[in-house]
């Protein structure tokens, strides 16, 4: 398991986190809007409400400030005996962090966190420009996206 550097920390999202790098560190990946601190606390208790089911993960820096995060999410089947299945979804380091191994810390939490759950397996969707991480995080190609957008 690689380790952080000095003086970064790794723990869950807090309600508390609308101030501060979460909200921008999402933005490295994709869109996200400006919610209002109403929209994000009912959101984050709505999540907290389920906290067998969605695990987000933060880190933070030497300043607190966070500059990475990752979330699991923990599907119930019905298949392969009851089993469970960790969605790994919204992987993101701000640009400057980038490179020192904190994705790949992310996911080791992560996936230590689906094991522990007792998920069989888990899967996510990327980019053929992140293969190369997901490789060296341990994944493997396996199937093909499909999406239909609303
Ligand atoms: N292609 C190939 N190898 C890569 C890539 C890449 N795109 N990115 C990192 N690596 C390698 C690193 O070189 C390193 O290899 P090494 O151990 O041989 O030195 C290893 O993967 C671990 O890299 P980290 O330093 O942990 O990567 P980083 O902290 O920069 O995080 C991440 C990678 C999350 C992809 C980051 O670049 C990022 O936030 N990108 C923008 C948002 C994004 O694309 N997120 C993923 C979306 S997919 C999803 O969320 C399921």
């Amino acid at each position: 398991v690689s380790r952080l550097p000095e003086g970064y920390t790794i723990r869950p999202l807090r309600r508390s986190d609308y101030y501060g790098g979460f909200l921008p560190t999402l933005r490295v990946l994709t869109t996200v809007g400006e919610p209002t601190l109403t929209e994000f606390n009912a959101r984050y208790d709505f999540i907290s409400s389920r906290n067998d089911t969605y695990y987000i993960l933060v880190i933070c820096d030497e300043t607190s400030t966070v500059v990475g995060t990752g979330a699991v999410i923990v599907e119930r089947k019905f298949i392969h005996n009851m089993g469970l299945v960790g969605h790994i979804e919204d992987i993101a380091v701000a640009k400057n962090q980038q490179g020192k191994k904190l994705g790949l810390r992310i996911i080791q939490a992560l996936d230590a966190v689906a094991e522990r759950v007792g998920c069989y397996k888990s899967i996510l969707d990327c980019s053929e420009a992140n293969e190369g991480f997901y490789v060296k995080c341990g994944f493997k190609r396996a199937g093909l996206e499909m999406a239909h957008y609303y």
